[in-house]
Order: C-alpha cells, then structure tokens, then sequence
C-alpha cells in the first residue's frame, strides 16, 4: 500500500482529488514526455513490461509491451538514445526464468528493429553499453527485481544512483507499477530535476481514469469483480461515495452472501471480512447476482447447474459465476450508463464454461454509448479474447495500480515527477 494507507472501510472517506496533477491546459501539471527536448540525448524509461507468462517460459500477452510502444517510438524518432528497464514477476534473487530476455525478443519483431539485452540493470558493463548506444537504439536492462534495492531502496541507496547513471532523462510510462514506491518508479525522479517525466502511456491512463473521479457523468455505474474482497474494500468504499450503483461479482459475492446468513457450500470466502462485508452488503447501491452457476469442481468438465441467490449453495457444491438471469437483468441498466467502471472477473474465467457470465457482460457492454473503462488483467485478459477491446473507451495497464489511483487520487509514481513551472 503506499503512503496514503487504507482506513476502516465505513463511515466513507473522502477520496483526495487528483486537482495537483491537472491544468487547465494539458490537463496535468506534470512534465510529459513531449515537454522535453530529447535530441541526443539518453532517455532512461521505466516500463511496465510485467506480462504474462506462458508455461514454457514465453510471452502469453504482450498488450503491456504495445501499450508502451507509443512512448518508445517517440523517443526514438526524436534523436534520442533508450534505456527501458521493468520487473518481472516477483523473483527472489537472480531468478533465470523470470528474465526480461523475452521482453526484448518481442519488443524488437514490434519495432523492427534490434532491441540489446543488457545482463544486469546496474554495473559498469552496463554502463558501459548505455554509453554507446546511438541516437535511435535501443537497450533492455535485466529484471529490476533482480536486486532487493528494487522493492526496498533504503535498504542500498547505492542501487538507485547507479540506475539514474545511466540516463540524461527519466520517463516513467509504466503506470501499472506507478502504485509502487520502488527505487526506479518513484525514488529515482529526485535524481532528473526537471527531467523527469510521464510518458505517453501514462498520460493517457491518468486522463482517462480521471473520468471516474473529478466528475464523472451520470448514471455511473460500477461493476466489481474478482476473488477476494479484501483488496478492493478501499476501492469499494471509495465508489460507493461516487456511483450510483454498484454492481457486485466474482468469488467475493461469497463472503457477502455469508455475511447475510446464505448457505455459500464450498465456495471461496474470506471469513476475516465477514462484518465489513454484512456493512457493504446494506448498502442500498449495491447489486447481488440474481442467481448463480454452481459447480461440483472446477473443472470444465463437472456437473453445473444454476440456483436462485437465495436459494443459497448447498454442501458440495460452490459457486462459479454470475448466472444468466443475472446477465439479463444488469445488462440494460449498464448499457444506459454515461459512465461503467469494470473491474475484475466475475466468475472463473480460466475455466470456459464459468467464463460466461463475463463474457455476457463484456458483450453488453459493448453497447453503451458512454464511457466504458475496465482496469484490471483478468477482465481486460477476457475482453482481448473475445476480441473486443476496441469496443472500449480504454483498457486500462493497471490492475492494482488503476484501483488504488481511484481510491486515494494520485499514485507514488505520479507525484514523483518533475511539475510544470
Ligand atoms: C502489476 O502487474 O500489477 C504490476 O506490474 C505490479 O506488479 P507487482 O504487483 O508485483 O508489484
């Protein structure tokens, strides 16, 4: 969590606006990427280039590596030399299988053009290869996280200024990290006075979901999913003071309907939330699932079938997802929002049969006329796959990163960067 910290979930807090981070004219007053003079210089950018990854050690979704190319290409085509450098996953030391080797393999068929793969992210012989770089090249360093430094930059503040080393310019474009106070997010920006700066991706995400919070339009409409309720209370909280209303789904439906006294069978719950849960649950703007899919196993092959709420889920059984009757019901309303904020699956949608009801709501969602915007991999990873990203007016990068940006208004990695005097 950064700084900001959680608070008990009711009475509501007021969420601090993101009104620092805005001017009338660029709708930020942070220094952009297109603010800097780049010609000949070193442009050292964070990315966030933390994909996933497939069982044989590939790249199974390389949306976070084009939604960076906007940046990179501009950096590139104005005379300027770059340094990217990301995490991966979350290694524990020099972890091979968690390099960003792969990164650089798929960034260059991107850009057609070569990518270098440094071994390290600090050292002189990276240094060294940063100092050679032309106008127009490109050079990947390794997993940030390879070093604690990372995550921990007290620890060795040596760390951060080897980083800083290597760059004229500091840009930071890797939003879905930007909730991260690590070394090369947030501390680095103190080492570039005037030359640190939001890259292209990550205007385009604070513009957006700055929708949701200065004022959004009405009806706004909130659709939260995914598994526990315990990370997305602060967030929960936050949109129950701004919508009107706020539809619930996913494995957290469970721990509500337990809280109320349902029978839930086997199904996932986090019985440490069971009184936050009964609060929220009383809330007159939140919607329950009509009905839901309840599964023996979950498998694609196990016996289904669909039960009213409060008929409740008996022993042996769990629940899956959303039901149709569901579907049905939440899709006109949802359709007439001036505003939809999405946010994590409503069933399980790794398993195709348990996949449908966010599917159906996805495809609903495709025609509302107003502002559509999802945050969050898995929700996003399903709308991909049915193909209908397009559809959207913005998919965000962040999955952590977009909900805590909504909860508390601006993220340690924002506000790091250099202002506009
Ligand atoms: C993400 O995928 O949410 C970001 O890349 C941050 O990763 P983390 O949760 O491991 O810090």
């Amino acid at each position: 969590r950064h700084p900001a910290g959680a608070s008990p979930l009711l009475p509501a807090r007021f969420v601090r606006l993101p009104v620092h981070l805005f001017s009338r004219k660029t709708q930020m007053n942070k220094l952009t990427l297109k603010d800097l003079s780049l010609t000949g210089k070193r442009v050292l950018m964070r990315v966030d280039f933390n994909v996933p990854q497939s069982k044989d050690g590939g790249i199974a979704d390389d949306s976070r590596i084009r939604a960076a190319l906007p940046s990179i290409q501009y950096v590139l085509e104005h005379g300027a030399s770059l340094i990217l450098m990301s995490h991966l996953g979350r290694p524990k030391g020099k972890d091979p299988s968690l390099s960003l080797a792969p990164c650089a393999k798929r960034l260059s068929e991107l850009l057609h053009k070569p990518v270098a793969m440094a071994p390290d992210c600090i050292g002189p012989q990276v240094e060294a290869l940063a100092q050679k770089l032309e106008p127009g090249q490109v050079l990947l360093l390794e997993n940030l996280r390879f070093h604690p430094a990372e995550e921990e930059p007290e620890k060795d503040p040596s760390f951060v200024k080897s980083l800083a080393r290597l760059g004229d310019i500091y840009i930071n474009d890797a939003f879905g990290t930007a909730h991260r106070a690590h070394a090369s997010t947030a501390v680095i920006a103190s080492y570039f006075p005037g030359r640190s700066a939001a890259g292209l991706l990550m205007e385009k995400e604070i513009v957006q979901l700055s929708h949701l919070i200065a004022a959004p339009k009405r009806p706004f409409y909130a659709v939260i999913g995914g598994a526990k309720i315990s990370t997305k209370l602060g967030v929960i909280e936050q949109l129950l003071t701004r919508v009107d209303a706020l539809f619930l789904g996913g494995g957290m439906v469970y721990t509500l309907l337990k809280a109320q006294g349902i029978p839930i069978g086997d199904s996932i719950c986090e019985d440490s939330q069971l009184e936050v849960a009964k609060k929220i649950g009383q809330s007159p703007k939140i919607h329950l699932p009509k009905d839901l899919v309840i599964a023996d196993a979950v498998r694609s092959d196990a016996h289904a079938r669909t039960v009213g709420l409060r008929e409740g889920i008996p022993a042996g059984w769990q629940g899956v997802d959303i039901g149709l009757q569901t579907v049905s019901a939440w899709a006109p309303q949802l359709i007439k929002g001036a505003t939809v904020f999405w946010n994590g699956p409503l069933g399980v949608t790794e398993v195709p049969p348990f996949a449908k009801g966010t599917q159906g709501i996805a495809e609903a969602l495709t025609s509302c006329k107003g502002t559509t915007i999802v945050g969050g991999g898995d929700s996003v990873a399903a709308i991909e796959q049915m193909g209908l990203g397009n559809r959207f007016t913005h998919l965000s990068t962040g999955g952590g990163a977009a909900l805590e940006f909504l909860e508390f208004g601006h993220l340690p990695g924002i506000d790091a960067l250099s202002d506009v005097l």
